[in-house]
């Protein structure tokens, strides 16, 4: 297996850390990196842009409401772009308008094969899309920043809390396959948890993200100024580290739409995510004075941003007659919109700096 020479070379042990980036991010055999596209309705499972184009024709909506209250153009940015999904539906919703919505995209995503992939799927449209893999972006320029499911895409440290003390989960390499190790964990780690007032029982299992807030922290610094839409699957920290609800920790593997804790098998054939500490990302934000305008499930954003309105703008409202593209439109609104799945499951944080984040505030504000 490919990873047990990775993990010779780092001594036979790595931390779950290491072991995640290598089984996501290995420039050859990495989950998002090898070049098959994992996602998806063929792949192993669905995010909001590649469940249906209403997710970013609704966002495109909002877009163009800001710009008009706005009076001006700003920057759209898709960070952890993926397949190119968000923008491309966001671009087909404004259409040539675009110009008059957008100064600039641009789309950043770690894996080179899947830029080359969003760089085919978004040229020749009314816009130029800028794709690069670490976004450096203007402060004086306003800016929307979208992240979908980038933040539990990122590895993290698995740590047990033992009655001798915080331990960090390893992986071991040996000639029989892949184990279980256990280390000491070391004082970041123990600090992490004192600073979200989080105290871990015996016995439980827990993940920590150490570049969420940092890297949160660097996209809005260098927007200077504007809104910030971070979907993803999270809690707050008193939540997610509630033994209660978690005792075992958030982190799973998927393969086919099939969910499991096998996480240690086949790497690099399989998603491994942990949800978000909505907390990380909070705390970026206060540290570079950006506000919270909300968290909320994904469907009640997209309430709140119009879909409804988009739905009847397209002619598959309520008065329409029920043909097949009637049926399938309205299957996949409510895949996005499902009280028991991805409506409820997924939450949009929207954090804002300036006047583009009081706009986007009274828009997610009125009456629904
Ligand atoms: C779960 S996928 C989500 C893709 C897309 N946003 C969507 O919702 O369909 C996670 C993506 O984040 C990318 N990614 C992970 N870390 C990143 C980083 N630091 N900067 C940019 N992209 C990153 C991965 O390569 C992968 O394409």
């Amino acid at each position: 297996m490919w990873i047990l020479s990775e993990i010779s070379r780092d001594g036979g042990e790595v931390g779950f850390r290491r072991f995640m980036e290598l089984a996501l991010y290995h420039p050859e055999h990495g989950y998002y990196t090898s070049g098959r596209l994992p996602w998806g309705r063929g792949g192993d499972y669905l995010t909001a842009p590649t469940a249906s184009t209403w997710y970013g024709a609704t966002v495109a909506g909002m877009l163009s409401e800001i710009s008009t209250r706005f009076g001006g153009r700003y920057r759209l940015v898709d960070c952890a772009a993926g397949d190119g999904s968000f923008l491309g539906s966001v671009l087909t919703a404004l259409g040539a308008g675009a110009v008059d919505v957008l100064a600039g995209t641009t789309a950043v995503e770690r894996s080179s094969v899947l830029r080359k992939r969003i760089a085919d799927r978004l040229a020749g449209g009314a816009l130029a899309v800028q794709v690069t893999d670490r976004f450096v972006g203007d402060s004086a320029e306003p800016t929307v920043v979208h992240a979908s499911e980038l933040y539990d895409a990122m590895p993290v440290h698995l740590v047990e809390q033992t009655a001798a003390g915080l331990l960090e989960l390893t992986v071991v390499g040996t000639e029989a396959g892949l184990r279980w190790g256990r280390r000491p964990a070391g004082t970041d780690l123990e600090e992490y948890f004192l600073r979200h007032g989080v105290r871990l029982e015996e016995g439980q299992v827990a993940e920590v993200n150490p570049e969420a807030e940092s890297a949160h922290r660097e996209v809005l610094e260098s927007c200077g100024n504007g809104v910030a839409l971070v979907l993803d699957y999270g809690y707050e920290a008193v939540r997610l580290y509630d033994s209660r609800g978690r005792r075992h920790g958030s982190l799973v593997s998927y393969r086919a739409h099939e969910v499991d804790r096998e996480v240690l098998d086949s790497p690099g054939e399989r998603d491994l995510t942990a949800h978000v500490n909505w907390d990380d990302l909070r705390l970026a934000a206060a540290k570079c004075g950006w506000t919270e305008i909300g968290l909320m499930p994904l469907a009640e954003f997209l309430i709140r941003a119009g879909i409804a309105e988009r739905v009847d703008e397209a002619g598959f409202g309520i008065e329409a007659d029920l043909d097949a593209g009637t049926v399938a439109a309205r299957q996949e609104i409510k895949r996005l919109l499902d009280p028991e799945g991805m409506g409820s499951d997924l939450k949009m944080l929207i954090q804002g700096k300036g006047e583009l984040g009081r706009i986007v505030g009274e828009i997610l504000n009125r009456a629904v």
